[in-house]
């Protein structure tokens, strides 16, 4: 048996997310038997583009689209049915096929409807300090994990399914009454009494999806020669212990977060996937050492067309942050990275990169726990742009001279290879190495 078992595979964002992490575990399916969701939850928004098509997924993993493979939500993973639901119901595949290859873990915990409203009540209580919260009930729902007191998919066929719900959002509600909180919240533009009978809806589908032991499932797989890749969810800056706290999100987006959030040793884990955009974007608050507040700033979200998959907010736009990178790598454990979004840069005739900090004299070559010190001043290195169309780029032997000395710049400060440069949001717009 140890002979045929096979590691799992992680592929996580090195950044703030929004990486073009869907977009690389639809190209890398084809390799794996199994994808599988860890942690995070509908705050993430992975997009993919195929066959004329975008399809932007909050909960499903990024696999769905081969047949050949097996989708798992892990137990790390909070689950909101509405949103599920709709996902299930907005794909355009016969939904047999995703009903049948879609496998949830019954240790995923719920996202309920005061969930969201406490969401609400939190953000807004912290005024100008907000985190600028996706509002999905990310954060409520860890917290009521970690208290001890959540309800999981497990629990939905249960006799006391009812009376542990009631118990729950009778304490909620007792929780935001509490918060000056006069006029009534919408979720998703619904009353919360709208929201919650589509909630119970949604949970009726839920309870009919293929809930499993997914711990087990994943280990026999992997006992039995299958292969699996881990997709995370947001970016290693938005961790929850590693991030820029308190502007992260709930979870451990790491390589880590894969071994609690699908059941997977340590010793388990093989090859750590990076992915990082060839610039730097953030939605939310928090730091951002090497945002961009002038024209090239806008030029980056125009020309990237950065705006929230799940909010549809303006992203921040900045230079590549080496120093945040080569970080991201250490905590991850990461042996290749892939560079997305390197046509967004064709136009500029220069490109800044971030190399390390200052503050007052000293350098940092990491994100220090002070990383929103006033003093904080990044260090550009500034190279040669390209200038040229990506287009019909199939081989890196016909990239243009200086973004192949940008990828080596890259490679030299964070000592591991550029394994594939993606060049457009299309499936096929990717150069492998
Ligand atoms: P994720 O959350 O990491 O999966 O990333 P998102 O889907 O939220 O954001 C990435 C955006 O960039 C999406 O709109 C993708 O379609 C798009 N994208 C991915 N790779 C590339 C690329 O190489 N070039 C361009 N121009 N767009 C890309
Ligand atoms: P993907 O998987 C980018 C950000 C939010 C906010 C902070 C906390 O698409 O890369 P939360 O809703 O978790 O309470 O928000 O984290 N955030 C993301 N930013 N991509 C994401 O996911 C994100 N998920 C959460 O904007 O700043
Ligand atoms: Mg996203």
């Amino acid at each position: 048996m140890d002979e045929k078992r096979k590691k799992a595979d992680v592929l996580i964002g090195l950044q703030w997310g929004d990486e073009g992490k869907g977009k690389i575990v639809d190209v890398l399916t084809p390799g794996y038997n199994i994808v599988a969701r860890f942690q995070g939850g509908p705050n993430a928004g992975h997009t993919l583009e195929f066959d004329n098509k975008k399809i932007i997924l909050h909960t499903i993993p990024s696999g769905i689209f081969h047949d050949s493979a097996i989708n798992l939500i892990g137990n790390g993973v909070v689950i909101d049915p509405v949103v599920l639901n709709k996902e299930v119901q907005s794909l355009d595949v016969d939904k047999d096929i995703i009903l049948n290859s879609l496998l949830i873990s019954k240790k995923a915990h719920l996202i309920l409807p005061t969930h969201r409203l406490l969401d609400f009540v939190y953000e807004r209580s912290r005024g100008e300090n907000k985190i600028g919260s996706t509002l999905k009930g990310i954060g409520p729902a860890f917290t009521d994990k970690i208290a001890r007191s959540g309800i999981r998919t497990g629990n939905i066929i249960q006799k006391d399914f009812g009376d542990r719900y009631d118990s729950l959002k009778q304490i909620h509600l007792k929780h935001i009454a509490s918060f000056d909180c006069t006029d009534k919240i919408q979720i998703e533009g619904m009353d919360f009494e709208e929201y919650e009978r589509l909630w119970f809806e949604s949970l009726e589908m839920l309870s009919e999806m293929r809930l499993i032991d997914s711990e087990v499932f994943v280990n026999n797989s992997l006992n039995n020669g299958l292969s699996l890749l881990a997709e995370g969810a947001q970016g290693t800056l938005l961790d929850i212990d590693f991030g820029s706290y308190p502007f992260v999100t709930s979870s451990n987006t790491i390589t880590a977060g894969a071994c609690t959030g699908l059941g997977i040793a340590p010793s388990g884990i093989g090859e750590v996937i990076g992915v990082f955009k060839a610039y730097c974007t953030r939605v939310g608050s928090g730091p951002f050492p090497t945002e961009i507040f002038n024209e090239k700033g806008e030029k980056l979200r125009t020309m990237g067309k950065e705006f929230g998959s799940t909010t549809g907010r303006p992203r921040r736009c900045g230079w590549l942050d080496l120093a945040a990178l080569k970080y991201a790598v250490m905590l991850n454990g990461v042996n290749k990275i892939i560079m997305t979004k390197a046509d967004v840069l064709n136009s500029f005739n220069k490109i800044d990169v971030c190399t390390h900090y200052k503050i007052k004299n000293q350098k940092i070559d990491y994100m220090p726990f002070n990383i929103d010190d006033k003093d904080l001043k990044p260090v550009y290195k500034t190279l040669k742009g390209w200038k040229k169309s990506l287009e019909n780029i199939d081989t890196f032997e016909q990239v243009p001279t200086p973004l192949k000395d940008y990828v080596k710049y890259i490679e030299d400060h964070v000592e591991i290879p550029v394994w594939m440069v993606s060049t457009g949001s299309n499936r096929n717009q990717i150069i492998k190495r």
